[in-house]
C-alpha cells in the first residue's frame, strides 16, 4: 500500500509548500503569501499518479490465513502483478478546504494459496484482480499554536468492486469452497485498512512531518526569518491562499515587533501558474529595522579595505604614483597631518527602506561618515570631518534555485558636510570620496549579501520551473510551475523485496530547505 501513501504525500507535499494555520487571527497584512492553483493542485495529482504507477508493483499485502468449511488456508506472498491507476484528482471546495477522490483503480495480484482439513493438504497459487477501486477524504490543514502547518484526514471511505479469482494447480473443485471466502478477506483486508492508513498517514505521521518543518529560519547569523502562519488559509475555486507573517527579527531579541506595518498586498487575476508567491518590501524594511536598532549597520573604512592599486587614495601625502589623495584634495589635512592615512567611520542613521513598484525595486540609506587621520601605532586619531551621506540605488532581483537573489546596479551617493576641523571642503573632494572609495567597497559588500540568496518557503524537494517575477506596488510577485523531484526512494528497492503493506517506513521527505 506504498500506493496510498505515495499519493498522500504528494499532496502533503503541497501543503508543505504553503502553511496553514487558525491559531490566532492576526488582522495585520501578511508579509508573505501564496497561493496554489487548480493547476497546482493538478499537478500535485498527477505526481501522485506518478508515484502510484511505479511504487504501487512494490506493495505487498499481508500473508492472510482463516477457515472456510473445515478447511484451514492460508495465503501468502500475494504482489501486485498489474496496476492501471485511478482517476484521482484533489479539489477545492470554496470556503471550506481540500477533497481527494481517486476512483477506479485497477490492480491484478498474484499470490500462493495452501489449504488443509484431515489428511488433505495441498496448494497452488492464484490471480486476483480487483477493479473499481476508489477511496475520498477531506483534508482539513490547520496550525498548531506556534504557527506550524497541521494536516488532518476527515471523512475517509474506501470501497472496491468485483474480485476476480482464478486459482492454478491443486483440485479445482476445492478451490471454490473457499474462493468466495478469499476473495472476501482479500477485499475485506485492503478495504478496512486502506482508510485506517491514509488516516493514520495524515493525522500522525504525516502531522509528524510537518511539525518537523522550521517555520522560521536564520539568515546571515544574526536575523530569524519568520514565515509562521498569520491567519486562516482561504479557499477559493480557483486556488487556496496561506498567509505569512514575513517578517525578519534580531535573533536574539525575536519578540520585538518592527514598528511599521506590511501594506495590503495587490491582488493578481493570472492564476496559470501552480504557484503564486507574494514578498511584501515589509519583510526587507523589518530587517533594515533589526539592524539598525541594534547597530548592525556601521563600518569602518581603511585603507586595506580598498583594492591594493587605489589605497594610497587615502594617503594624507600623496606619492608619485597616485596624483590626487586626500590630502592633495583637502589641503589642510596634507599639511596638518602629513603621512597618516583617512579612516572613514561610517554608520546608518535611518532604517533603510527597500520599495517596491511597479516599475523595480530600489533601496534608499542614509547615514554618517566621520572622517580621522590614523597613523599605526599611534592611538592618536584626530577628527577631520563629517559627512552627511544619502545613497540610492536600483536593485536587481532575480530568482534561482528556488532563492530570491539582489544585486546592486549603480549607487548614487549624495554627500554633504556637516562639519570640518579641516577648513572648506570642494565639492571634487566628495566626489571623489564617493567614486574611489565608497563605490568600490559598499557595492561589492551589499552585492555579497545579496549573492547569499534569500530563501522561500518551499521543500527542497521541490523545484521551480517557468519562473516569472514580476514587481507591484510594494510587492516582488513570483508565479512559477513546479517540479517535485523526491531527495529520496530510499526505502523504495527495485530489485528484491516488495515494500510492507503496513507503512511504516518513511514516506518521501518533507525536507525544508530553509
Ligand atoms: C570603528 O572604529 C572605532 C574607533 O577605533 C571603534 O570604536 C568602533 O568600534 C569601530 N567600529 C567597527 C564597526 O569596527
Ligand atoms: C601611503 O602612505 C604610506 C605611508 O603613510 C606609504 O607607505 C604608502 O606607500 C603610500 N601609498 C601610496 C599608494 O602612495
Ligand atoms: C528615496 O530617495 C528619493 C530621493 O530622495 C526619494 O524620491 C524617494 O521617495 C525615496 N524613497 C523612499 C522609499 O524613501
Ligand atoms: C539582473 O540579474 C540577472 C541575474 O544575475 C541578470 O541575468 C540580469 O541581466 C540582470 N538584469 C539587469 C537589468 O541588470
Amino acid at each position: 500500500m506504498k500506493i496510498f501513501r505515495m499519493n498522500l504525500w504528494s499532496c502533503l507535499f503541497l501543503a508543505a509548500v504553503v502553511w496553514i494555520n487558525n491559531f490566532e487571527v492576526d488582522a495585520l497584512n501578511p508579509g508573505f503569501k501564496a497561493r496554489i492553483t487548480t493547476n497546482g493542485l493538478n499537478y500535485a495529482n498527477s505526481v501522485a499518479i506518478e508515484a502510484l504507477k511505479t511504487n504501487v508493483q512494490k506493495a505487498k499485502i499481508p500473508d492472510q490465513s482463516g477457515e472456510a468449511s473445515g478447511f484451514k488456508y492460508s495465503i501468502s506472498n500475494i504482489h501486485v502483478t498489474q496496476f492501471n491507476p485511478p482517476s484521482s484528482d484533489i479539489s477545492l471546495v470554496p470556503g471550506k478546504g481540500l477533497t481527494w477522490k481517486a476512483s477506479n483503480a485497477y490492480i491484478a495480484i498474484h499470490g500462493d494459496f495452501h489449504y488443509k482439513k484431515w489428511f488433505i493438504s495441498d496448494g497452488g497459487s492464484f490471480d486476483a484482480k480487483l477493479s473499481g477501486v476508489s477511496f475520498g477524504l477531506e483534508l482539513d490543514i490547520d496550525a498548531n499554536s506556534e504557527g506550524r502547518p497541521d494536516i488532518a484526514a476527515k471523512g475517509c471511505s474506501s470501497s472496491f468492486g468485483d474480485v476476480d479469482f482464478k486459482f492454478h494447480g491443486g483440485m479445482s473443485w476445492l478451490y471454490n469452497i473457499f474462493r468466495e471466502n478469499v476473495a472476501n478477506v482479500i477485499k475485506d483486508s485492503l478495504n478496512g485498512q486502506l482508510c485506517k492508513m491514509i488516516n493514520k498517514e495524515v493525522n500522525e505521521d504525516g502531522a509528524k512531518k510537518l511539525a518537523d518543518i522550521k517555520v522560521t529560519t536564520k539568515l546571515a547569523k544574526k536575523f530569524l526569518l519568520d514565515y509562521r502562519l498569520s491567519a486562516n488559509p482561504t479557499f477559493q475555486s480557483d486556488y487556496f491562499e496561506t498567509y505569512h507573517k514575513g517578517e525578519i527579527y534580531w535573533l536574539t531579541n525575536p519578540n520585538t515587533e518592527c514598528p511599521f506595518s506590511a501594506p495590503t498586498m495587490p491582488d493578481q487575476t493570472d492564476n496559470k501558474n501552480m504557484l503564486y508567491l507574494w514578498i511584501s518590501d515589509y519583510m526587507f524594511d523589518s530587517i533594515g529595522y533589526a539592524a539598525q536598532k541594534h547597530g548592525f549597520l556601521v563600518r569602518n573604512l581603511t585603507q586595506n579595505d580598498l583594492p591594493a592599486s587605489s589605497r594610497g587614495v587615502l594617503n594624507t601625502t600623496c606619492s608619485g604614483f597616485i596624483p590626487k589623495c586626500v590630502g592633495s584634495l583637502i589641503p589642510e589635512i596634507g599639511q596638518k597631518y602629513p603621512h597618516m592615512a583617512v579612516e572613514l567611520r561610517m554608520k546608518s542613521t535611518e532604517v533603510p527602506r527597500m520599495t517596491v513598484s511597479a516599475s523595480g525595486v530600489s533601496l534608499n540609506a542614509t547615514g554618517t561618515i566621520d572622517m580621522y587621520a590614523t597613523k599605526p601605532g599611534s592611538s592618536d586619531t584626530p577628527f577631520l570631518l563629517s559627512l552627511g551621506a544619502i545613497g540610492m540605488t536600483n536593485v536587481n532581483i532575480s530568482i534561482q534555485n528556488e532563492l530570491v537573489y539582489a544585486q546592486i546596479k549603480n549607487m548614487k551617493i549624495k554627500l554633504s558636510v556637516i562639519k570640518s576641523a579641516v577648513g572648506k571642503i570642494s565639492g571634487s573632494f566628495l566626489d571623489f570620496l564617493v567614486k574611489e572609495a565608497l563605490n568600490t567597497v559598499l557595492i561589492p559588500q551589499l552585492n555579497d549579501l545579496g549573492k547569499k540568496g534569500f530563501p522561500l518557503p518551499v521543500t527542497g524537494e521541490i523545484k521551480f520551473t517557468n519562473t516569472k517575477l514580476s514587481f507591484a506596488k510594494d510587492t516582488i510577485l513570483i508565479g512559477t510551475d513546479l517540479k517535485y523531484t523526491p531527495k529520496t526512494s530510499a526505502p523504495i528497492k527495485d530489485t528484491s523485496g516488495p515494500l510492507k503493506f503496513i507503512p511504516n517506513s518513511a514516506g518521501i521527505a518533507l525536507n525544508n530547505k530553509l
